[in-house]
């Protein structure tokens, strides 16, 4: 799918950052068909949240998992090879060339699609170079983006902040997928590089991973449907 094709509603991806499964299906019956696309992370696939995958995948949710992998190649491919069988849409992988390259040759022929996580969006230049990189944020960025490419990965995670330079260094065929969205006047949490939704999608991105503004909200629903009136004017633009 062309970014231009993805549905209005398919745009929003919600973090299912919960604890139990029980939680996470309750949110979900709470949000009903106000979200389309769920993400399922560390938290919940750990608090045997992975046969949420499957269940949602049935009643028509696209659901992307969240495990940003990072392992031998040989190790990558026979996990993405188990995950292909969940029923996913997106997995996330950290943008090695070892490890894209494993995860795009295992989920060949599949419906998954892999993105790479350029630089997590809590990260600044002093965590970096206290991670031992020598390289500052925005050129680790391009340089992982740039390679992802090469490899033929599907999308990029990255900062609402990155989508603009990487959508000229990537062009349109893949996709970017940006946390670190915060609605005005929402608690920025530990994201550093945060935008608003209607900027993030005005910037570039193409899919809006949004947590705890929606599911810590007094109404989630509410809060979801004010995010997709608000990208609805600038991808009319
Ligand atoms: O609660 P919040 O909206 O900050 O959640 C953002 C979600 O996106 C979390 O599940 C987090 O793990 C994920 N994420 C991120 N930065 C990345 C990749 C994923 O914040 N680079």
């Amino acid at each position: 799918m062309q970014p231009s094709d993805i549905p209005t509603r398919e745009r929003l991806i919600v973090a299912l950052d919960l604890p139990a499964v029980e939680q996470a299906e309750a949110m979900v019956a709470r949000l009903g068909e106000s979200v389309s696309f769920y993400k399922i992370g560390y938290q919940l696939a750990f608090a045997g949240g992975l046969p949420l995958v499957r269940k949602l995948a049935d009643q028509g949710k696209k659901v992307f998992i969240d495990l940003k992998l990072h392992d031998i190649g040989n190790t990558v491919s026979r996990g993405v090879e188990s995950i292909v069988k969940l029923g996913a849409t997106f997995l996330t992988v950290h943008a090695y060339p070892q490890t894209m390259k494993a995860a795009v040759e295992a989920r060949a022929g599949s419906e998954l699609k892999i993105l790479a996580v350029t630089v997590l969006t809590s990260y600044d230049d002093a965590d970096l170079h206290a991670a031992g990189y020598r390289l500052g944020v925005s050129d680790l960025v391009e340089a992982r983006a740039q390679q992802a490419q090469v490899l033929g990965v599907d999308g990029l995670v990255c900062s609402p902040e990155e989508a603009a330079s990487l959508r000229r260094i990537v062009g349109h065929q893949i996709h970017l997928v940006t946390p670190g969205i915060r609605p005005a006047g929402a608690a920025s949490g530990d994201q550093k590089r945060i935008m608003t939704p209607a900027r993030a999608i005005a910037a570039g991105s193409d899919y809006l991973v949004v947590g705890r503004p929606v599911v810590e909200a007094a109404d989630p629903k509410a809060v979801a449907e004010a995010i997709l009136a608000e990208i609805t004017p600038p991808l009319a633009a």
